[in-house]
C-alpha cells in the first residue's frame, strides 16, 4: 500500500494500524506508531497460563484464555478416547497431518491428539470463519447432527462438526483440525498452556 493511495484521514487510520511498521513516510501515522511498543499488559497478555485441573472429572471441559483465545481443557472418558479410531474414516485430517507446526504439535500428533490420551486441549475457534464450536458430547440422533453421531462439537455459524480429538469430519466448510495450543503438564493436577519445554 503505497503513500499515493492514502487519500483520507480515515484511510490513513486504517494503513497505521494494518501495517505499522511500513508506514514510517505516512507524516499523519507517526504519532500513532511512536506509541506502538509491546506494554505490560500486552506481553501479560500472550505469557502462558497456568490451569488447575484437579476439579476436572470425566465428560467435563473448562475454558481458559490463552492470548484472547478460548482454549478447552477436556478429560474424555474412557469411552470417549475407544471411539476416536473408529471415526478416522469420516474425518478430513485423521492423523493431523496437515500444517502439523501450526496446527498440531509433535507430542498430539496421535489418535487423540493429545499428551495424555484422556485430556484433550484445543483453541476452541473454528478453522472455517472463526466461530466457536458448541459442545456435543452428548452421543446419538439430535438436531444438525446424524444418527450415530459418537459426541464432538458443532459450529453453529455454517455446521462444521469435530470429534472429540478437535478433528473436523470430511466435506465440511472448515478445512482443518482445532488447534492444540502448546502446553505442558506441571504435574498432574497443573497444567501450562503456551509453553511446551522445561526451562
Ligand atoms: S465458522 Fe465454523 S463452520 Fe463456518
Amino acid at each position: 500500500m503505497s503513500e499515493r493511495q492514502v487519500d483520507s484521514s480515515k484511510r490513513t487510520w486504517l494503513i497505521a494500524s494494518g501495517c505499522a511498521g511500513a508506514v514510517g513516510g505516512v507524516a499523519v501515522a507517526v504519532p500513532f506508531v511512536s506509541t506502538f511498543q509491546p506494554s505490560e499488559r500486552a506481553r501479560a497478555a500472550g505469557a502462558a497460563v497456568e490451569v488447575d485441573i484437579s476439579a476436572l472429572k470425566p465428560g467435563e471441559k473448562m475454558t481458559v484464555e490463552w492470548r484472547g483465545k478460548p482454549v478447552w481443557i477436556i478429560r474424555r472418558t474412557p469411552e470417549q478416547v475407544a471411539a476416536l479410531p473408529k471415526i478416522d474414516p469420516q474425518l478430513a485430517d485423521p492423523k493431523s497431518e496437515r500444517k502439523p507446526d501450526e496446527l498440531t504439535p509433535a507430542y498430539a500428533r496421535n489418535e487423540a491428539r493429545s499428551i495424555k490420551p484422556e485430556l484433550l486441549v484445543v483453541v476452541g475457534i473454528c478453522s472455517h470463519l472463526g466461530c466457536s464450536p458448541t459442545d456435543k458430547f452428548q452421543t446419538g440422533a439430535q438436531p444438525s447432527l446424524p444418527d450415530d453421531w459418537p459426541g464432538g462439537f458443532l459450529c453453529p455459524c455454517h455446521g462444521s462438526t469435530f470429534d472429540m480429538a478437535g478433528r473436523v469430519y470430511k466435506n465440511k466448510p472448515a478445512p482443518d483440525n482445532l488447534e492444540v495450543p502448546p502446553h505442558m503438564y506441571l504435574s498432574d493436577t497443573r497444567l501450562l498452556i503456551g509453553e511446551d519445554k522445561k526451562a
